[in-house]
């Protein structure tokens, strides 16, 4: 596939290396670089940051298995872009609906916190994923990193379109590229994001989708 990393991609080192760690330790966990999840023609791609060492890394579906897919996905159930349950793993069998996932670096970073040279690495496979959207209208970055790379995927220099929390950044052919905090325990526990403030952020998606239907 265009926008998917090989299977045992070596392009960071420190990442790769990580990869074959975990593989080591834990051989059933999937232990790749994540691919997408989700339809290529959808409207709607959500941006995340990296997998989670035992979420996406562990199953192999961004966000699946970790405490921010509770939020994502019951959100995305609310607003109609799932068919079926959620069930934290990828035999739940739930369907995305004109919304498909993807996340700004692909393997599962040491603390979760890839290094800027990573970030830059694995940018073409985001570049890669938004190209193949002909449908594409509303791009949602979760957090500032996911925002960052999206937004320099399009050219965009931090200083010319800075994240915030429900910004609205007009992209070329009318797109835009909506900012989210992450749905992070971190942040959920902390109350910087309630889910009241990610369904305003859906609510938003939702009404941008119907007038650009
Ligand atoms: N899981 C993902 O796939 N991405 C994130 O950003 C967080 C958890």
């Amino acid at each position: 596939m265009p926008g998917e990393p090989a299977t045992d991609c070596q392009l960071c080192p420190r990442l790769a290396a990580m990869r074959h760690a975990n593989r080591q330790a834990q051989p059933d966990w999937f232990n790749r670089p994540v691919p997408s999840f989700g339809d290529a023609n959808a409207r709607l791609l959500i941006v995340g940051l990296a997998p989670g060492l035992q979420g996406a890394n562990r199953t192999g579906r961004p966000f699946t298995g970790d405490y921010a897919g509770d939020l994502l996905y019951a959100t995305l159930a609310k607003f109609g872009f799932s068919t079926g349950s959620y069930g934290a793993n990828i035999r739940d069998g739930l369907r995305l609906k004109d919304c498909r996932i993807t996340n700004a670096v692909r393997c599962v970073p040491p603390q979760n916190k890839p290094e800027t040279a990573e970030i830059v690495t694995c940018r073409k496979y985001l570049a890669a994923v938004i190209e193949e959207m002909p449908e594409l209208k509303v791009i949602l970055a979760l957090g500032k990193i996911a925002h960052d790379s999206t937004a320099a995927v399009f050219g965009l220099r931090p200083s010319m379109a800075k994240f915030a929390h429900g910004a609205l950044h007009p992209l070329p052919d009318g797109r835009v590229l909506i900012n989210s905090y992450h749905c992070s325990r971190y942040n959920t526990n902390t109350r910087r994001l309630t889910a009241e403030m990610f369904e305003a952020v859906f609510d938003g998606i939702t009404n941008r989708l119907s007038q650009t239907a």
